[in-house]
């Protein structure tokens, strides 16, 4: 069976992510065919004009407050809700994970959708989208796609800086696609033929010919999730997670609770990870990837299969209003109203 949309009050707080109760019935999400049609950009080639708006957007929502859901701790929090099996349901054994199976591209569809849509009427322009962080990118021509953009990096008064960074993962280093986390002794990782690899890693993993691969394992309502990612979510986007993740944020206190952080926080940490800016950066790239796998057709396709593209997930819009939305209408760009610039896809070629 579908999964049926999650109720915040059989949300169970292990995590300590459970969004604040609300005893609203959600809305049905519904197109907005009037939006201007929102053009999604590679993060290295934003102008600074651009930039501005954008450091806008998320001061706005770092300023909001916490019990506000379209603040970003309850933006973050959201995404640890549905992570870490908090959402229960009435007569189920089991809570939701939507990572691990054939939802984690579509809920993070799903979530960028309204995180956008918040970020955009924060700064009341309806035209705004998100850029992409183009890690995929391995053409050593500048600027280049796959280090953390400079404008994430410089710290003073940033609202895309996040302290939570591994100090490997800082430009001019490069993304290391498959990094599994042997920073931890302080060294980055080595540079030399980073370039051809993550190449290859892309070339490889983008290759999935069939839904499972690509998406994951079917996963439905009333049983346990979490055990099956499709290629591309384990690698690399779990990589790129930890690799910018801080491996020694856990000699660390954190100011707000005087606790101690999680090792790879925040990006590696998939409690902690949509704190940083960076992760919707992140998440867009993968989505313009799951896009782009789509268009090139064949084998290509998302699954059809009705406990897929009925299950419903809940958010906040920008309204702050309870929505819910099925996986079904989040499988249309054009219908959503944005697009991704189009890029090649360098890792397509075989190198000389
Ligand atoms: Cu919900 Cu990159 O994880």
């Amino acid at each position: 069976a579908p999964f049926p949309a999650p109720q915040i009050r059989y949300c169970s707080n292990t995590t300590g992510c459970c969004p604040p109760p609300d005893a609203r019935v959600p809305v049905d999400f519904f197109f907005q065919p009037g939006l201007p049609m929102r053009v999604r950009s590679a993060a290295q080639f934003v102008d600074g004009k651009y930039i501005a708006k954008y450091r806008k957007a998320y001061a706005a929502m770092r300023a909001l407050p916490r019990s506000d859901p379209r603040s970003l701790y309850a933006q973050a929090q959201l995404h640890c809700a549905y992570c870490g099996g908090a959402f229960k349901y009435k007569g189920s054994a089991w809570g939701l994970e939507i990572h691990g199976g054939w939802f984690f591209f579509a809920w993070h569809r799903a979530f960028l959708y309204f995180h956008e849509r918040i970020l955009a009427s924060l700064i009341r322009d309806h035209t705004f989208a998100l850029p992409f962080w183009n890690w995929d990118n391995q053409l050593p021509i500048e600027p280049l796609g796959n280090i953390i953009p400079c404008y994430f990096d410089e710290v003073d008064n940033n609202p895309l800086y996040s302290p939570n960074r591994a100090q490997c993962a800082r430009p001019p280093n490069i993304v290391d696609l498959a990094y599994t986390g042997a920073g931890l002794n302080g060294e980055c990782p080595d540079m030399e033929g980073l370039q051809d690899s993550n190449g290859e890693i892309m070339r490889l993993q983008m290759s999935a010919e069939t839904a499972r691969l690509f998406h994951g394992n079917p996963y439905r309502y009333n049983t346990r999730g979490g055990r099956s990612p499709g290629n591309m979510e384990r690698t690399p986007h779990g990589n790129v997670h930890v690799f910018a993740g801080d491996p020694l944020a856990d000699l660390r206190l954190n100011p707000d609770t005087q606790q101690k952080y999680a090792a790879y926080d925040d990006m590696g940490n998939l409690n902690r990870a949509a704190y940083d800016p960076l992760f919707y950066a992140h998440h867009t790239n993968l989505d313009r990837l799951w896009d782009f796998w789509i268009k090139q057709g064949g084998a290509h396709t998302d699954f059809s299969d009705p406990d897929y593209l009925n299950s419903k997930f809940i958010f906040y819009d920008e309204k702050q209003n309870l929505v819910s939305i099925q996986v079904s209408q989040v499988l249309d760009l054009d219908k959503l109203r944005y697009k991704y610039d189009d890029m090649i896809n360098p890792w397509l070629m075989e190198p000389p």
